[in-house]
């Protein structure tokens, strides 16, 4: 969703806070704008359309010129897409300029009260008020007046600031929304996301809940929302910015495929020793697992659909029930949570809104949580008692692709280290499973190697307006995934079924021109999934099968196949889900779609 940049330090701001934008233009967007300080003055500069229309508002980034600036990224929320809702926000009287992510609850009644005292605002936007308030609050101490507005903010919001009464400042304050400090030699950054400020610094420190920070080139200084000064410490970010850049693809979502293999490595490697699972600083203990009785698995969209292969895989080891739950869901199903359910919540931003209210909500009942994030120190990664990152690197498709096996990866980790503490998997299966989990990285580069069928299909069947996937099992966790790829980035009508459920209703939509990829992996079920392809058949509708050297045999009975490397049944879903990415990928490039932001998609889904 938006995006924010701010920089103090003794460059030319406008080219940085631009470069910062187009980092940030993966969360989606409607229009952009910089405000920069030139030690008297704010000068603003802003437009609703894509950052490069900025670009050239701004003669290439080279004005308004100052050394002190904050830029941003809107993605409509109150008011519509337009030169005047766009961020920065200037108060009426000049002096302060903002930017905000996030939803201010209250300002309808904020800005009643600004206008009943004579202030005249300019735009829709909720976010307005922050710089009118500011302006209004002023009692000639910046630092005071920052905190004089966060305690009047209900909501959510990571804002920047500048001001033409501290000139060489930015002042950043956040709450439920994300906000990283960068911190830089004789320069400092503010960014709702590391990507915008790293090729400048690879030192950052997390804003908290309520928390605001003043920074001048030289000083970074932070607040708790009392206005008392805190001590934070910074961590370090290993990776390289041109993990942030396209490297010669003519997509992130592309590159991102390909960098599966590595990804999983990262995610699986370090914590296999031997023949033992560490999962970095959990403990996953005979006490601790042999107390469980449930546990909950939440995420949103593509982090849920990783769950509900979680699921199958660790009831199918632990003999644990285990709920797989969407976060927006549960946060309003008054869950039945205790000390006995352990909940694993699964983001690879570690930002997304639903998912870290269900977060809160699950820890708030007693449960002790894990979260399977990517970000490094993500609000959720904060939040939950326990965290395993999955090292996939920075994703910046807006569709997921490394971000969702490295999860699925992550949860065969979880569920075979606690499978083998409850003795419910004999060691030779429990070694087995272990090698083939470290083999999956070169499955999926064989994969990878060789991606001209899958792109002849594609290409075949771009036109379709309604394309099916249908499977068994673990094979059905795989065709929602396959789905939301081929819907979110091809805008193809795109559906999963349950192999099974089809005659119980949706066999009705079957006729001539209609695609079923029908998934068909797992050995026991393939006699019962090709009855399902047969029936598909008789209706006319034409069938793609994703099978395995063991599967193979429906190619038979279908009009098309492609067969992945061998796999063990359990571990199938992450062959599926690349073979899927890159179908999906192919439809939309042969549909000239812009791939790498859907339209009215984000990236990080800051709101509820
Ligand atoms: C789909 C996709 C989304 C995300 C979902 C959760 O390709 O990317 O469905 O999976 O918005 O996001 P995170 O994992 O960041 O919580």
């Amino acid at each position: 969703m938006c995006g924010i940049i701010g920089y103090t330090g003794g460059k030319q701001a406008s080219p940085i806070l631009i470069k910062g934008l187009e980092r940030l233009e993966y969360r989606g967007y409607d229009s952009s704008g910089i405000a920069v300080l030139d030690g008297t003055n704010i000068g603003i500069i802003k437009t609703r359309g894509k950052v490069e229309a900025l670009k050239k508002k701004t003669d290439g980034g080279n004005k308004p010129h100052g050394t002190v600036g904050i830029g941003h990224t809107r993605w409509a929320t109150h008011g519509v897409p337009s030169d005047v809702n766009s961020h920065p926000h200037l108060s009426q009287d000049g002096r302060f300029a903002v930017v905000h992510n996030g939803i201010i609850e209250n300002y309808a009644e904020i800005k009643s009260d600004l206008e009943s005292k004579g202030v005249v605002f300019a735009s829709d936007t909720d976010s307005e008020v922050i710089a009118q308030l500011a302006a209004y609050l002023y009692n000639g101490n910046m630092t005071d007046t920052v905190r004089a507005v966060c305690e009047r903010l209900v909501g959510s919001y990571a804002v920047g600031i500048i001001s033409t009464e501290a000139p060489d400042t930015v002042y950043a304050m956040r709450k439920d929304n994300p906000l990283v400090i960068g911190l830089g030699k004789n320069e400092n950054f503010i960014a709702s996301d590391i990507a915008a400020a790293l090729e400048h610094t690879h030192e950052f420190v997390q804003l908290g809940d309520g928390e605001f920070a003043r920074l001048t080139s030289h000083t970074a200084t932070f607040f708790d929302r009392d206005g008392n000064r805190i001590e934070k410490t910074p961590y370090s970010i290993d990776w390289d910015i041109s993990r942030a850049e396209k490297a010669g693809y003519p997509h992130f979502m592309l590159k991102e495929i390909y960098e599966q293999p590595r990804a999983i490595t990262d995610t699986v490697r370090p914590r296999i020793k031997g023949n033992e699972i560490v999962l970095d600083k959990i403990v996953l203990d005979a006490h601790n697992v042999n107390s469980i009785d449930k546990i909950d698995i939440i995420g949103c969209g593509s982090a849920y659909h990783a769950g509900i292969v979680g699921k199958s895989f660790i009831e199918k080891y632990c003999r644990i029930r285990v709920n797989c739950v969407l976060a927006s869901e549960y946060i309003y199903s008054d869950p039945i949570t205790d000390n006995r359910t352990l909940t694993i919540i699964i983001s690879q931003s570690g930002e997304t809104a639903d998912t870290l209210a269900a977060l809160k909500l699950a820890k708030k009942s007693g449960s002790h949580t894990v979260a399977v994030v990517n970000v490094l120190e993500s609000a959720i990664a904060r939040e939950a008692d326990d965290v395993l990152y999955t090292h996939a690197g920075p994703e910046i498709a807006v569709a997921t692709t490394k971000g969702y096996t490295t999860q699925v990866a992550a949860l065969y980790l979880i569920g075979l280290k606690m499978a083998r503490i409850k003795h419910n998997i004999s060691e030779d299966r429990y070694k087995s499973l272990l090698r083939k989990i470290t083999e999956l990285p070169e499955k999926v580069q064989h994969i990878l190697d060789d991606t001209s069928k899958i792109k002849t299909f594609a290409e075949k069947y771009s036109s379709h307006k309604c394309v099916f996937f249908i499977g068994r099992g673990t094979d059905y966790a795989a065709s929602l995934e396959g789905a939301l790829k081929l819907k979110e980035i091809s805008y193809i009508h795109a559906e999963a079924y349950a192999a099974g459920e089809l005659k119980h209703g949706t066999i009705s939509l079957i006729e001539k021109g209609t695609i079923t990829i029908a998934i068909v992996t797992q050995s026991a079920l393939q006699q019962k999934m090709l009855s399902n392809i047969k029936a598909v058949q008789s209706r006319y509708g034409s069938v793609l099968a994703i099978a395995t050297p063991k599967t193979s045999d429906v190619g038979e009975f279908c009009d098309g196949m492609f067969v992945m490397p061998e796999c063990d049944d359990d571990l199938s879903p992450v062959l599926t889900a690349v073979a899927l990415q890159l179908f999906a990928y192919y439809v939309a490039a042969d549909r000239g779609c812009d791939i790498d932001k859907p339209r009215n998609l984000a990236k990080s889904v800051t709101v509820e």
